[in-house]
């Protein structure tokens, strides 16, 4: 034992991106908050994001109308209420945003917002900072949050698992903290706090190739799932249509806003091929344009098509698009005068941990929010842009339950400490880089765009010898960030892979040659996982497994 005190707070923020930030901001002026991130502050999918935020500003456009497109998007598996929710929230989450000093892009008038449009987006909806609004809304946010006083802030700390009362022998169950480790020195502490919010986003670093940054390795999916979390929708991994293709181009996107200003995809002879997918061609729903590019790829063994917007003036393109642009050129493509090479990869994990509209999971005092949470707004497929909208929505959802609950909680359970005296240093660190290469490699070939039963049981064997052989190696060694990564990736894996195989059909971003079509014979359920030691609670409304 170490004897290293907890750290205390009233709030638990894991996680540092648009959803853990904005909660953390709206809660310290009245509450204590420990907020932890893995790597540094910024770093995460939202400092990546272009395009913009989806809002009814619009005079042309309607509540209803965004709620129909999402709804439409989402191919029949959207929950209805978080929809309406999210939707109803928008523009007052747009404006908190302004209050916090975060500028976006207006027209010549300079008081008008430039809207731009995305792919299921009937009208233009989408609120930008010209095409990086996650770099105006991380870095706002995050200055902010250091000079808070009441922000206490745990750079390259990693959170390892999450600490229930059930985990301590009590009947009652509630998440009272976590186990971090500190990445500099190698110590696990007790993090201790009330309310425990994870907002640790996505998990597409499961697949070789992803638009997500190192961050993206689903901790906060595997942690809430073994401390007995029910998980949803977990095969519905949306592959966004547009990275750029350069061997040392690492997850670069170019934003759907290029299509929504009329960018258009052609094969590598210089042909226009969308149209013959969709009538609406570029702007149809990602998951038809991911198809189709892999489809046209498959047929023509062509290692990319091509994005082209070069027939738009290039001071049009520069104003628009100067990341991109600059991007880019540094990879030797002008966009102003050609196309340019793009490849889809994976972008957005639509499935999580359940939710209700409080952001609340189901164990009392944990909550999710962002992209590591399912609360049903994005159905089997994610609309563009809308999901930095649910991280603040939802964040405001949170705090508002948070207040609501922090008079009644429990506080000062006694927890123990990390116990670390049946383990060593690890002697053979080849096996974690080992199977994080092999995990990813089988997850992009097998658990893909396209997906068949042969593949996914190929997939599934695979999963489970990792799963052990992570586990054996967990138990025995020192825990370090690529052992906790790693592990939470396969568990993640897994998850991917069961949900995959128990959606007899296609739907949405979820497509397999054995069942090509939607089943329509009756109305689309949510594939829901539950841990298996919580199962006989039967508390799940979609087809339901255990494990
Ligand atoms: P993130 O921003 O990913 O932050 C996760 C945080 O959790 C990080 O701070 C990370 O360090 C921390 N963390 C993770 N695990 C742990 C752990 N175990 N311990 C401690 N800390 C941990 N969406 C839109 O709506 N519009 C867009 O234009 C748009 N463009 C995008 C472009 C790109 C390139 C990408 C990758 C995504 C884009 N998205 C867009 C999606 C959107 O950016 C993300 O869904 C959203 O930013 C997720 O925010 P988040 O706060 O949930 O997570
Ligand atoms: C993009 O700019 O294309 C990404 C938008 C999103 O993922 O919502």
């Amino acid at each position: 034992m170490t004897n290293l005190q907890p750290i205390e707070a009233d709030v638990l923020v894991i996680g540092s991106g648009a959803a853990g930030l904005s909660l953390a901001l709206r809660l310290a002026d009245d509450y204590r908050i420990s907020l932890i991130s893995k790597g540094i502050l910024q770093e995460g999918s939202t400092l990546y994001a272009q395009g913009g935020i989806a809002a009814v500003l619009g005079e042309d456009d309607s509540l209803q109308a965004h709620i129909n497109d999402t709804l439409e998007a989402g191919a029949g598996l959207c929950d209805p209420e978080a929809v309406r929710f999210t939707v109803e929230h928008a523009a007052e989450n747009i404006n908190w945003l302004l209050s916090q000093g975060i500028r976006f892009t207006t027209e010549e008038d300079e008081q008008t917002f430039h809207l731009t449009r995305e792919g299921g987006h009937s009208r233009r909806r989408v609120i930008h900072s010209t095409d990086a609004t996650g770099r105006a809304i991380e870095t706002s946010l995050e200055q902010r949050t250091r000079t808070h006083p009441n922000i206490d802030i745990y750079e390259n700390h990693i959170a390892v698992d999450l600490i229930t009362t059930e985990k301590l022998g009590l009947s009652d169950n509630r998440c009272v903290g976590a186990y971090i480790l500190n990445r500099e020195d190698g110590q696990v502490r007790v993090f201790r706090a009330p309310h425990v919010v994870l907002a640790t986003g996505g998990a597409s670093k499961v697949y070789l190739y992803t638009s997500n940054p190192d961050t993206s390795t689903g901790d906060g999916i595997a942690m809430a799932w073994r401390a007995g979390c029910r998980v949803a929708n977990m095969e519905f991994n949306q592959f966004h249509p547009t990275c750029l293709y350069h061997p040392k181009a690492k997850s670069f996107l170019i934003t759907e806003a290029v299509r929504g200003e009329g960018g258009r995809l052609l094969l590598p002879d210089g042909t226009r091929f969308m149209p013959r997918f969709d009538e609406r061609a570029e702007l149809a729903p990602r998951d038809i344009v991911a198809r189709a590019i892999d489809h046209e790829m498959k047929r023509l063994g062509a290692e990319c098509v091509y994005l082209d917007i070069s027939h738009k003036p290039a001071s049009y393109i520069t104003e628009h698009f100067p990341t991109v642009y600059q991007r880019c050129l540094e990879f030797g493509y002008d966009m102003t005068k050609e196309p340019i090479p793009v490849v889809p990869a994976a972008h957005y994990t639509c499935g999580g941990i359940m939710t209700d509209l409080d952001g609340a999971t189901d164990i009392p005092g944990l909550y999710a929010i962002g992209e590591t949470a399912f609360t049903g707004l994005h159905g089997a497929n994610r609309m563009a842009s809308n999901s930095l909208l649910e991280c603040l929505v939802f964040s405001q959802a949170a705090v508002q339950h948070i207040r609501q609950q922090h008079p009644s909680v429990p506080r000062g359970m006694a927890i123990p400490e990390w116990d670390i005296s049946r383990v060593t240093d690890s002697d053979e660190e080849v096996v974690v880089s080992h199977n994080w290469e092999e995990l990813r490699h089988f997850m992009w070939d097998y658990v893909g765009i396209v997906r068949t039963d042969k593949r996914l049981q190929r997939a599934a064997r695979r999963a489970q010898l990792l799963l052990t052989e992570i586990d054996e190696y967990y138990g025995n060694f020192k825990v370090t960030n690529d052992l906790l990564e790693l592990r939470n990736l396969v568990t993640v894996a897994d998850l991917i892979i069961r949900s995959a195989q128990s959606r007899k059909e296609s739907r949405g971003l979820h497509f397999t040659l054995d069942y090509p079509e939607p089943d329509n014979s009756k109305p689309p359920v949510n594939t829901i996982l539950i841990p298996e030691k919580y199962a006989t609670t039967g508390n799940s409304s979609g087809q339901t497994q255990t494990g």
